[in-house]
């Protein structure tokens, strides 16, 4: 691994995002950067590029800046080449950038590279579990959305738009995302932590309801 343009990547990605929402902050980044490493173990990898696509992943995600898909790639473009990176580098990680969200299901990879998948995988898994639940109940209340309204099912969205715009209370969230993400998957690594968490967050929603309802 190209150990100081790692370690210029995690300064200029923690400097850039101390504003962040507290579920797309720093800590965010290093939980990816960190699981992604512990999947690329088991893979046959450019570790380098692993550490790069998920450190940058999230350099600016597009839902804080207005939708604008773009900002997150020029940034990390203009860092890598300000550090002199090799070019082939820079083209893996910008497209590792620009497709490794869920983003509603609607802008999938057709054939995701193998570090695509591994940094995929690590992003998803810090969507689960009981820092994904934390995240997303933080998410929602940056948005100003209800915890639940039982009279309003989960749905599935048309568009990504429609998907990004809902105003729907925090547990759907649970059904139109977090609950989909364990088949996504693509590592064995991944696939065994995403059973474990999944689990944690249907115990939660079992709780949650049973308290709901006040049988707890
Ligand atoms: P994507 O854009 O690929 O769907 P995000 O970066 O938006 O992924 O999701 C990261 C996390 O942000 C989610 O796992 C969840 O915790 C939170 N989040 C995103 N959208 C919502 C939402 N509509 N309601 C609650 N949490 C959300
Ligand atoms: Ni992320």
């Amino acid at each position: 691994m190209e150990k100081i343009l790692i370690e210029k990547a995690k300064a200029f990605v923690q400097d850039s995002l101390k504003h962040a929402e507290g579920g797309h902050d720093w800590f965010h980044v290093l939980r990816v950067y960190r699981n992604a490493l512990l999947i690329a173990e088991k893979e046959a990898v450019d570790t380098t590029t692993v550490a790069l696509g998920a450190l940058l992943h999230d350099i600016a995600d597009p839902k804080f800046h207005d939708g604008d898909e773009t900002l997150g790639p020029r940034l990390a473009r203009e860092f890598l080449q300000e550090q002199n990176a090799p070019g082939e580098l820079i083209e893996e990680v910008i497209y590792i950038i620009q497709h490794c969200s869920f983003g509603g299901g609607f802008q999938k990879a057709k054939k995701p590279s193998l570090a695509l998948q591994i940094i995929q995988d690590a992003d998803r898994l810090d969507a689960l579990g009981a820092i994904g639940i934390a995240r997303t109940f933080n998410y929602g209340g940056f948005k100003n959305r209800a915890l639940y309204d039982p009279s309003i099912p989960p749905q599935q969205y048309a568009t990504k738009s429609a998907y990004r715009n809902s105003k729907a209370p925090t547990i759907n969230h649970f059904y139109e995302k977090l609950l989909l993400l364990k088949d996504e998957m693509h590592t064995t690594t991944a696939k065994k932590i995403a059973e474990e968490r999944h689990a944690f967050m249907e115990t939660f929603l079992e709780q949650f309801y049973a308290e709901w309802e006040g049988k707890k």
